[in-house]
């Protein structure tokens, strides 16, 4: 079945769908993203997913091509047009189109496109039986609290898991665990779930922050600092966050077996708060 996406405020077929080939998202990778989940044709954790982008844009000096109002109702209306009971909507937010150059074109209005994904969130396999993870090397630039579309470095580490039959690659730099490819990092030991705190160099992760409440609710302890590879092989439980995700409890780490090789209590228990919620609406 041929989507419908949305294009610069026209919601057309995929297959007609056109950016110019000079769109600097496409040659300099100037552009800005959101990914929000869909549960029940209902937008998850929205008013985060708009809280960031305003501050990505706000980062890069990208104007803001819709209030939040407009958006929402462009994520809806896809909703709509393409029956989407559960996935995802992904939104991409660039420069614009001018001849390739460097600095900012002046009078260029920014490049609005969006498609959905559809996709089982809440039954998903995968949560039963825990995911594997690798670590590589952090080789990503320094602002990645900017959810920018510029993701050479999770691409190849992402296919790096995928070739050593893992889900996610968790990326290290000095040492220390920053992030997943495509989401945040968590270690329980003793019941209390350890992740790195927020800087610049990852990713506010609207499902953290959610979590983050979660957990204070459910008088789980949360400490935020950082953690090493070798403490996570250790761990009494591991699990990661994201939209597309949402909790996912982790096995094994570097090929070594964690928490026994199955979803801990911890990492279920977090699951199943944030999956009432999404479920309450
Ligand atoms: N990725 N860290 C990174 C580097 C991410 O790319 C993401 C999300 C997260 C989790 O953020 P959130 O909870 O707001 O999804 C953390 C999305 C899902 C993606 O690129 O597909």
């Amino acid at each position: 079945m041929s989507r419908i996406v949305f294009v610069n405020g026209s919601y057309v077929p995929e297959g007609e769908a056109k950016i110019s080939v000079f769109d600097r998202g496409f040659i300099f990778g100037d552009g800005i993203y959101e990914v929000t989940a869909v549960v029940g044709g209902r937008l998850v954790d929205f008013d985060s997913h708009m809280e960031r982008l305003d501050r990505s844009l706000r980062e890069v000096r990208i104007a803001r091509p819709a209030s939040t109002d407009a958006l929402r109702a462009m994520h809806m209306e896809l909703v709509k047009k393409n029956s989407l009971k559960e996935g995802w909507i992904y939104m991409q937010v660039t420069r614009g189109a001018a001849d390739r150059d460097f600095k900012f074109p002046e009078g260029v209005a920014p490049t609005l496109i969006a498609f959905t994904k559809a996709g089982a969130l809440v039954d998903n396999p995968n949560a039963v039986s825990g995911v594997k993870v690798v670590t590589v090397p952090d080789i990503r630039w320094l602002r990645r609290d900017i959810k920018t579309v510029m993701l050479l470095g999770p691409v190849l580490g992402k296919q790096e898991a995928h070739e050593k039959g893992a889900f996610e690659a968790w990326m290290v730099e000095d040492g220390k665990v920053t992030e997943g490819t495509s989401s945040n990092a968590y270690i329980v030991k003793d019941g209390k779930v350890i992740t790195r705190g927020l800087s610049n160099r990852i990713l506010a992760g609207c499902t953290r922050k959610a979590l983050m409440r979660l957990a204070q609710e459910h008088k789980v302890t949360i400490e935020e600092r950082l953690f090493t590879p070798e403490e996570a092989y250790a761990a009494d439980e591991a699990f990661l966050t994201s939209a597309t995700t949402f909790v996912m409890p982790i096995v094994e780490i570097d090929g070594k077996r964690i928490g026994g090789g199955q979803p801990g209590p911890v990492a279920r228990a977090l699951r199943t708060y944030y999956l009432d919620e999404v479920a309450k609406g």
